[in-house]
């Protein structure tokens, strides 16, 4: 056993914590406490979402219609704007939970869809509506665009969005409101199809707004929007450009990030982590159809895959930290977004830890569905750790096994719920973290995310399902996966720059074309042209068409020293039209 590693004085306190912390759901009286925390929170939480929407939220003055204030905090962290992904996420929450019956929420809806329509409309520093803008990430809560410096864009946005609205709008059309669905709001979500059509390809911001790459989230919420998307706009008599071509390939691409073992969230980049991270947790409640087998090409709840992701996430915050010693494996830990992460010096958080909880209780309604429980090699030592003396093999519900299967995972998930009851204060108030030594909440208060979080498990712990998204029919991976047709315009930068002999001139940003930002990967420029009274630097570089993006010049010194020009950031548009060209012209600075 692990515990033999550890040296004297140190067992002593691992057992003194044990008995404390031995598993927090197994009596009876621990049982109906968590009953009893989670009717109470579940109200509180529904109360923290509204209090964070305008107009009438009463943490939210002066907050027009429909827009979702990341958090009442407005210093360290300030998060008093608008997060396209947050936004998107709770409201995705309140449709189902409209959808399921709570009618009160129709008016806030509504509001809802004419916000965002009017953000579709707001240029920004990603972009015009046409040119990229749709991927920027927070607005200030008035609407208009937050300028400053930002890890932009982010392409989770727009797809998370289409996916809310498509729910509401199937809603609509079942029930005698279609030509609202048709006119109000099926123009939003084209839009949202039309950039993820557009732009699934091209690299940008993970949801923690960090890494510059390819993130597994941002792809698994574009394939589900363009599955759901397409078959709206053919319910609606619309057309939906490409999202019916790209959705397999948005597939193709996503088991690349399967590492044989695990997910690995952000690839395309050298973040130096292991790519461990909630990212993935989130990416599968969040695709989670309740018509869908156990598939491992879309990574369900209950997919070996997932499963197997699961421990590997929990598993990477069980030594990180001080709160998690002592709890034995197999059992609940309080979760973080990724283990390298140093954000407000690097915490568990509520919404990663009810992530682990709600995959779980997904998979226990997948297996219910299915009737069986399958262990391949790849889940067996998920649930090894729950049920230690498991083998490989398919368990029928008529089989006891099953039974002990589905009780424990059931355990093991309701340990997470604990873990957040655990570090949830007496007033129920859910920050964005909680400390990793001592418990206590930490960064912004009343995260809108963290409540919305709370709701979702406990819509699937309670089990009833959302809406399939017709995953049973949009599973299978293409055997080749081919890129997208490009539509690239040919920019030439012209940069007067002086420079001395054994210096060179590069430009690098935001598009992986120009480098990601990276200096090893910048575009040489040429000083074939170079004269001492014209000091012209310059190279043209194909880029994707009407494309906004952010660049620099730097110059790479004959020893090899890179300096950078000054702040802000140089912005440009390329031009429209597959094969278009432009010139800019810039002077270092
Ligand atoms: C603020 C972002 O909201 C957060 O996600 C990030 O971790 C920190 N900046 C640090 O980059
Ligand atoms: C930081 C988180 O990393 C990011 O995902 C979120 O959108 C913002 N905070 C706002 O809540």
């Amino acid at each position: 056993m692990w515990v033999s590693k550890l040296t004297r004085p140190v067992l002593t306190i691992f057992l003194c914590i044990s008995t404390v912390s031995a598993n927090p759901v197994s009596r009876l009286e621990n049982r109906a406490d968590l009953e009893a925390f989670i009717d109470r929170q579940s109200d509180i939480s529904i109360k923290g979402v509204l209090a964070n929407i305008g107009p009438d939220g009463s943490k939210a003055p002066g907050v027009p219609a429909g827009v979702v204030v990341a958090s009442p905090s407005r210093v360290d962290p300030d998060y008093w704007y608008t997060w396209t992904r947050d936004a998107a996420l709770t409201y995705k929450a309140l449709i189902e939970r409209f959808v399921a019956g709570d009618t009160t929420l129709r008016s806030k809806i509504d509001q809802y869809v004419s916000a965002q329509a009017r953000l579709q409309g707001v240029s920004n520093p990603s972009g015009s509506p046409e040119s990229g803008g749709l991927g920027e990430p927070k607005f200030n809560v008035d609407l208009t665009a937050f300028t400053g410096p930002w890890g932009r864009p982010q392409r989770d946005g727009p797809p998370l969005r289409a996916t809310a609205l498509t729910i509401y709008a199937n809603w609509l059309i079942a029930n005698g409101a279609r030509s609202q669905a048709l006119n109000t709001v099926w123009p939003v979500i084209a839009k949202d199809l039309a950039y993820t059509v557009r732009y699934w390809n091209q690299t940008g911001y993970d949801l923690w707004e960090e890494v510059n790459g390819s993130s597994f989230f941002t792809l698994a919420a574009s394939h589900r929007a363009l599955v759901e998307g397409a078959a709206l706009a053919s319910k609606l008599g619309q057309t939906c450009n490409g999202c019916a071509a790209a959705a397999p390939q948005v597939l193709c691409f996503l088991q690349s990030f399967w590492t044989g073992s695990y997910v690995d969230s952000n690839i395309n980049t050298n973040d130096g982590r292991t790519g461990k991270d909630a990212n993935s947790l989130i990416s599968s409640i969040h695709t989670f159809d309740p018509l869908a087998n156990c598939t491992d090409a879309t990574f369900q709840p209950c997919s070996s895959r997932a499963l197997a992701n699961h421990k590997a996430v929990v598993d990477s915050f069980r030594s990180k930290y001080e709160i998690n010693r002592g709890i034995a494996q197999g059992q609940a830990v309080a979760v973080g977004r990724y283990s390298e992460d140093v954000y407000f010096s690097g915490n568990p958080w509520y919404l990663t830890t009810l992530a682990a909880a709600e995959q779980l209780y997904s998979a226990i309604y997948q297996w219910q569905k299915l009737g069986s429980v399958t262990i391949t090699a790849v889940s067996l030592p998920f649930f090894r750790d729950i049920l230690p003396s498991v083998a490989i093999g398919t368990y029928p519900s008529s089989s006891s096994t099953y039974t002990s299967l589905l009780n424990a995972v059931k355990t093991y998930a309701d340990g997470f719920v604990a873990v957040v009851q655990k570090y949830t204060p007496a007033d129920g108030a859910l920050a964005e973290q909680y400390d990793k030594g001592t418990g206590v909440p930490r960064s912004a208060v009343h995260l809108t995310w963290s409540y919305a979080a709370f709701l979702t498990a406990i819509e699937r712990r309670d089990a009833p399902a959302p809406p399939t998204w017709g995953e049973p029919t949009a599973n299978t991976v293409p055997r080749v996966c081919t890129a997208p047709p490009s539509c690239n315009s040919r920019i030439t930068f012209n940069a007067r720059v002086t420079t001395v002999v054994g210096e060179n001139v590069f430009v690098v940003g935001s598009l992986t074309q120009l480098g990601n930002w990276s200096p090893e990967a910048a575009v040489p420029l040429s000083a074939e042209r170079y004269t001492s009274n014209d000091p012209l630097w310059f190279a043209a570089v194909s880029l994707p068409a009407e494309t906004s993006f952010e660049y620099k010049y730097i110059k790479k010194t004959a020893n090899g020293q890179v300096v950078w020009e000054s702040d802000p950031n140089r912005r440009y548009t390329s031009s429209q039209g597959c094969d278009s060209s432009a010139t800019v012209n810039d002077s270092w600075r």
